[in-house]
């Protein structure tokens, strides 16, 4: 994969406003990457995590800290590279095709707000550096676009 260039694509689609950027980043890493059948955000509103911008079939709707893949890599504010989920203690299915996941979590000026979550029927489907590149993404995703949401909530 060309990163550098996915890189400039994805960012050449945001305009600084986190629910317009989301979305677009969604159905980007959707229409980008090969065999990925649900890419979105779940947003930390205080109390749980809740169903963000996403591209694929509808999803849950609420995930406790902790809980999970997305609640863990929340609270461990560490990256979760799932190879398959059906051997991950605590996998929350939201379709049951799913067998890799890729859980990256948006920390804004320290705080953490939010996850990325890209999933796939394969499993192993994500490599080291498909999470490298997707943790530089929402990095970049943070700075760029999230000023509003973070004051909104932390
Ligand atoms: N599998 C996730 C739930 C979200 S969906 O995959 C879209 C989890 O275990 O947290």
């Amino acid at each position: 994969m060309n990163y550098d260039s996915l890189q400039e694509q994805v960012e050449a689609l945001w305009v600084g406003r986190w629910l317009t950027d989301m979305a677009n980043t969604s159905a980007f890493i959707f229409s980008e990457f090969k065999d990925v059948n649900w890419a979105g955000f779940y947003l930390y509103d205080g109390h749980a995590l809740r169903l963000g911008p996403f591209h694929g079939k509808p999803a849950c709707t609420d995930i406790e800290v902790g809980r999970g893949v997305c609640g863990k890599a929340f609270s461990t504010r560490q990256t979760l590279r799932v190879e398959d989920v059906h051997k991950f203690d605590d996998h929350i299915t939201c379709d049951p095709v799913s067998r890799s996941e890729l859980v990256v979590p948006l920390i804004f000026k320290g705080k953490a707000i939010g996850v990325l979550d890209i999933d796939s029927p394969l499993a192993g489907r994500f490599s080291e550096a498909d999470q490298k590149f997707f943790e530089k993404m929402a990095a970049a995703l943070s700075s760029s676009s999230l000023s509003e949401l973070a004051s909104s909530i932390v």
